[in-house]
């Protein structure tokens, strides 16, 4: 795969992340046609789009004619023949359930052409799994972009097993041509790599919270003013060599032992989701959330 030969681009599922995913793509000249199973989704879309497209003005990443051309460039399509037929590259982002998805990547198979490759955004679901009876197999690849992906630049790009290295590397190059930051995961792990250390380091500090080691809001803050700052420029594997990996290797030696292992969610975790305490929507998670409260965080 080619990016220069690159044109058109298919999004199946306007939500959250799809459409976002089409800004990205229109933003940066290409040709993007979008479907989504509810016409909500799609009648919302260009209006979602522009309102992000006014906050880029005003930090000045876009100005109007490129914000215009953008929204020119999006075709909001009735079928997902229509949206995927003439698509080079097509990038799935319906809900996160493996039937369906399953189901959509069988259509497809009637619908693209030859050398169509097609990304899925699924956050968690096996590259391999999704793939495995499929004709187009080797043209299918994970494409994990971070919430929201018009803003974050990191994608990791998931080698399935029969996905090809050619399609693989073409995928990332095609991601570098609309600026985001692609992420070679080799080998199609639960979780990829972001949400493996995501997960890694909320299981320590829910089970901190959890022995009465500090609160919830004291180990927030280790992220927020230690660490979490330096992260921002510097990856753990800097960091350890920063540190001297005679010292992070004694640490470990003895602080590994003491670490939460558990293979299953923590109790407190539990509890919460079983009370109705969700976070944000609910009002009430680890902490008790107000509108304002809300607004400061985001
Ligand atoms: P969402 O619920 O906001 O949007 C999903 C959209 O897909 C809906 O508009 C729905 O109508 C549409 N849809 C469902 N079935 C369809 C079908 N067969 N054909 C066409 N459209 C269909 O979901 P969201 O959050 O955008 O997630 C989409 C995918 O991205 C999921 O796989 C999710 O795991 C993944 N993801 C989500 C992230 C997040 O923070 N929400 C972050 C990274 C990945």
């Amino acid at each position: 795969m080619q990016p220069d030969s690159v044109k058109n681009i298919g999004i199946i599922g306007a939500g959250l992340m799809g459409h976002g995913i089409a800004q990205i793509f229109a933003h940066e000249g290409y040709r993007v046609s979008v479907y989504d199973a509810n016409d909500d989704a799609l009648k919302t879309l260009r209006q979602r789009i522009k309102k992000n497209l006014e906050i880029f003005m005003l930090l000045g990443i876009t100005d109007n004619s490129r914000a215009n051309q953008c929204l020119e460039n999006i075709r909001v399509c009735s079928s997902i023949s229509e949206a995927a037929g003439s698509a080079d590259v097509i990038i799935e982002a319906i809900n996160e359930n493996k039937g369906l998805k399953k189901e959509l990547f069988r259509e497809l198979e009637h619908i693209i052409g030859s050398e169509t490759v097609v990304c899925t955004n699924t956050s968690a679901i096996s590259i391999t799994e999704l793939s495995e009876s499929l004709s187009y197999r080797e043209r299918f690849v994970g494409t994990h972009f971070w919430n929201p992906p018009h803003i974050l630049p990191c994608v990791e790009i998931v080698k399935g097993l029969y996905t090809s290295e050619e399609v693989f590397e073409g995928v990332c190059r095609l991601m570098k041509r609309v600026k985001k930051e692609p992420v070679r995961v080799l080998r199609d792990v639960p979780g990829f790599l972001g949400n493996r250390l995501q997960h890694a380091m909320w299981r320590e500090a829910i089970s901190l919270v959890e022995k009465g080691v500090a609160s919830a809001e004291d180990v927030d803050k280790v992220v927020k003013f230690g660490f979490g700052l330096r992260l921002c420029f510097i990856g753990p594997f800097e960091t350890a060599d920063l540190a001297g990996l005679d010292l992070t290797y004694e640490v470990q030696k003895y602080l590994f032992p003491y670490l939460d292992n558990s293979p299953v969610p923590s109790p407190k975790l539990e509890n919460l989701v079983e009370s109705g305490f969700t976070g944000v929507k609910a009002g009430r998670g680890f902490y008790s959330w107000t509108k304002d409260k809300v607004q400061q965080l985001i």
